[in-house]
């Protein structure tokens, strides 16, 4: 989550001139959204068009490597109100677009949090944050948008790897405030990697569980997260893939009811077959593996491509069908607009080769 991109989709099929427009109107975002493990559900974001010029007003390390940034806005006036599971998206001064989760207190109306990862090996948005934003640095963001949203129950087991920490710890906190009986397994590279350490350790230490890999091992089996589940407990689970993996796979042998996650990397490519993409604009024929995206292709030739979740719910990376049958897996396109508009980061031909208008 530190480090997602964004630039402009194609739309409806206009062309360079509104590239812009597009880029900074293509903005439905979201997150995935499981129920009992078997039941997926369209993640419940909803557009929303206003633009929050904030100002950084302090940030702190939390861990290694990541900073939290309290942001306010710039003329002093209220911010919108959030609930735990919302994010950000936030403009970066290059014009970068990433989305980090709220981690601060709902009740704050006057600021918020955030927290990132500085990723070396990343796109860019998490080491441009960590070298050239400083306090009183302006910052134009979008949201809060609400694409894990926390519902409320009586018995929650919350399970957070590293980062995946920020949308998780407003839902403890408001868990503990609501008084329902919780759980937290939070796991990490090492305790000097996991950021809220302090802010977890006023909370009940009995029910906040640390297990760094350092001193467990990695990955740790869906079953040892789960042991630790309220009988009928919801499950709130951010962080790396093979966590979020063994967590839905056990899930049906543990005390849990029901599934809640979000993941930070792309989802794996599920029979997927090489194809053709032709690119009119570029004048250019790329092949997409059966193993990779034709984003991933795409961006090898157009560095700046829009894309952003690069999960299918965005909508960020939709680019114009000229020819071609798309095999359509995004979770963001109406009917109407799979005729001639296909998401790239997600989406595939069901042909040997499609034509987009790049
Ligand atoms: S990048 Fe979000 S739908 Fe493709």
């Amino acid at each position: 989550m530190d480090d997602y991109q964004i630039p402009p989709p194609d739309l409806r099929g206009r062309a360079h001139a509104d590239r812009m427009f597009r880029m900074l109107g293509a903005l439905v975002t979201g997150y995935e959204w499981l129920a009992n493990g078997a039941h997926s559900r369209r993640p419940s974001t909803q557009r929303v068009d206003r633009d929050l010029n904030l100002v950084v007003d302090e940030i702190r390390i939390e861990g290694q490597n990541v900073r939290s940034y309290r942001l306010v806005a710039a003329g002093g006036e209220k911010l919108p109100s959030w609930q735990p599971g919302c994010h950000l998206d936030v403009l970066l001064p290059t014009g970068r677009r990433r989305q980090y989760s709220l981690c601060g207190d709902p009740r704050d109306r006057g600021s918020y949090r955030i927290a990132v990862r500085r990723i070396d090996t990343g796109a860019g948005g998490s080491r441009e944050l960590h070298d050239s934003v400083g306090t009183g640095c302006a910052l134009t963001v979008r949201g809060p948008r609400n694409g894990f949203p926390y519902v409320r129950a009586d018995r929650y087991l919350f399970i957070a790897g590293g980062i995946g920490i920020t949308p998780i710890l407003p839902m403890v906190k408001q868990a503990a405030a609501d008084g329902a009986q919780w759980q937290l397994v939070y796991t990490g590279r090492s305790r000097a990697s996991m950021p809220f350490l302090d802010e977890l350790s006023a909370l009940d230490p009995a029910r906040v569980r640390l297990r760094p890999y350092d001193e467990f091992g990695f990955p740790a089996s869906g079953s040892e997260l789960l042991q630790y589940a309220p009988n009928q407990a919801t499950v709130y689970c951010c962080g790396p893939a093979p966590i979020i993996a063994n967590v839905r796979r056990d899930l049906p042998d543990s005390a849990a009811q029901a599934l809640h996650f979000e993941r930070f990397t792309t989802p794996p490519i599920v029979d997927g077959r090489p194809f053709e993409i032709a690119l009119t604009r570029s004048n250019r024929v790329l092949t997409v593996p059966a193993d990779r995206s034709a984003l991933d292709v795409i961006r090898q030739q157009i560095p700046d491509i829009a894309y952003s979740c690069q999960r299918g719910f965005c909508g960020t990376c939709r680019s114009r069908v000229i020819s071609g049958e798309v095999d359509h897996r995004d979770r963001v396109l109406t009917d109407g607009e799979r005729t001639d508009t296909m998401t790239i980061c997600v989406s595939r031909s069901r042909g040997d080769r499609i034509v987009l208008d790049l």
